[in-house]
């Protein structure tokens, strides 16, 4: 407790040293929610040799990260729900892990309590291993009929009280980084991405995505008819959505960076906005992009009451079709992905300037416009869908010795990207909430626990929750900061 005032008032006196960005809760609408994010894979159970089976132990100290969730004045908590912890195997056996089911049930009425909204992610990339063993995951259409069956055991046990539920966490990062850079089990790789040598199709990535796609629909249309009327809930999806903008002023670049919008936000949301892949993909892929039934298109239409939008950075796109830039996997360094964007390379650096500040995700630039450009695309696109900006984070290059450095930047971060965001929101793009990623630094998949996203620090011996400095910017920004603690 003393500690915990000590770095409050120690942020203080750093923080009024820093210039500082003028952005106040004010500057959004009554009732916007402020949140943090975690998934349960990352955080429950840490490309260091490590694993997620302990991470953050959250499943022994879920009270205490909701007291903290609480104490920062956070009115939201976005979590997932472990697929494995709920249902062990597969549907077939119809057992139900009813341990797990208690342990969530704690959350969803703890945080109620405390007037936190929970925010529920059905799937955030665990599931089963023995969905894996047994068809292959997402690569088979048997899995649509297994992630409905776990969607509803979620929805009979929770939708009585949670409001707000994402299908699927990124399924376009999630087919990307499993089946076409084989970086996520079970680690396929497509061409040109061959070092894994696993000599699957390119066309992986697609199948795997409009099997989550027909999954969505599937569990949207339960949904809808059975559970929504408990508490009047809504339903979406969140999707990686990175800004890009053209490396030069050529029209060639100009195209290539819409066409990289399209084949990435858009691959995921025009099937469940419009019922279909964007015309983008559509015409670069031909044949080779797996096509919906006129069912699936109506199954799938108008199948999302709002856009989640995991945003952290902007990339350069050039374009890869006339101007014969090299595809393979000797130059990819921030992704020149035919398969997936559209021939294009896209990069963070133009003459040796990088785009915005490094971090400690290779990809992910500083670059806070791009917020704004993101939510205005999306405002555009899907007629000013409802949209909450469910991930957003700091990770440092480096490891956080020194935390207050690198805190400093990280309150930088979080505020420009607010502000930047309240932009867009004053514009009248309807965008209704704001989450931090994450709560906690965690189990960054490949990376292991080397990159840091948390407003938290977790003691690796102890366990131990420590706020960083930015805790006192995210008290003082929700009119929490009390100077004696
Ligand atoms: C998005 C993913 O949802 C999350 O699991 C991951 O940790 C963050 N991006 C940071 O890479």
């Amino acid at each position: 407790f003393v500690s915990h005032c000590l770095i409050l008032l120690l942020s203080a006196a750093i923080l009024s040293a820093e210039e500082q960005v003028d952005i106040r809760r004010s500057d959004f609408p009554h009732g916007f929610f402020f949140g943090a994010s975690t998934s349960a894979y990352q955080v429950c159970n840490i490309a260091d040799g490590t694993s997620g089976d302990i991470a953050n132990d959250h499943y022994h100290r879920y009270m205490e990260d909701i007291e903290i969730i609480h104490s920062l004045g956070l009115t939201a908590y976005r979590f997932s729900i472990s697929w494995s912890r709920v249902l062990p195997s597969m549907r077939e056996t119809w057992w139900v892990n009813q341990a797990g089911i208690n342990f969530y049930n704690s959350i969803i009425d703890n945080l109620l309590l405390r007037g936190i909204q929970p925010f529920v992610t059905i799937f955030h990339n665990d599931y089963p291993q023995e969905l894996e063993d047994r068809f292959g995951g997402w690569l088979s259409s048997l899995m649509q009929e297994e992630f409905v069956h776990f969607a509803e055991t979620c929805f009979k046990h929770f939708a009585d009280r949670v409001k707000y539920w994402m299908t699927i966490n990124e399924p376009n990062l999630l087919a990307e980084v499993t089946y076409e850079r084989g970086l996520f089990p079970p680690a396929r790789c497509s061409p040109p991405f061959g070092h894994c040598a696993s000599g699957n199709s390119d066309v992986e990535p697609l199948i795997a995505v409009h099997n989550m796609l027909l999954a969505h629909g599937k569990a949207v249309k339960l949904y809808r008819e059975q559970y929504k009327s408990k508490v009047n809930g809504v339903i979406g999806i969140t999707v990686c959505a990175y800004m890009y903008t053209a490396l030069t002023d050529f029209k060639d670049d100009k195209e290539a960076a819409n066409r990289a919008l399209a084949f990435n936000a858009a691959w995921m949301l025009d099937p469940l906005v419009f019922g279909d892949y964007p015309p983008e993909m559509k015409r670069y892929h031909g044949s080779e992009l797996p096509s919906f039934s006129s069912e699936e298109r109506e199954l799938l239409r108008d199948s999302i009451d709002f856009m989640g939008i995991n945003h952290y950075g902007t990339l350069y796109a050039k374009d890869c079709i006339h101007s014969h830039c090299i595809c393979n996997d000797s130059v990819y360094t921030l992704g020149s992905d035919r398969l997936i964007r559209g021939f294009v390379y896209t990069t963070g650096e133009r003459n040796g300037f990088p785009i915005g500040e490094p971090t400690g995700m290779s990809q992910f630039f500083v670059v806070p416009r791009g917020m704004e450009g993101i939510v205005n695309y999306m405002k555009e696109r899907y007629h000013n869908k409802p949209m909450f900006v469910t991930e957003n984070g700091y990770s440092s290059p480096g490891n956080e010795d020194d935390i207050y450095q690198h805190d400093v930047k990280r309150i930088h971060y979080h505020q420009l990207y607010l502000a930047s965001l309240a932009q867009a929101v004053r514009n009248g793009a309807d965008v209704r909430g704001y989450f931090i990623w994450s709560l906690m630094d965690n189990f960054e998949w490949s990376s292991g626990y080397a990159l840091k996203f948390g407003i938290y620090r977790i003691d690796p011996q102890t366990l131990n929750r420590i706020p960083k400095t930015v805790c006192y910017l995210v008290q003082r920004f929700l009119e929490q900061f009390q100077p004696w603690c």
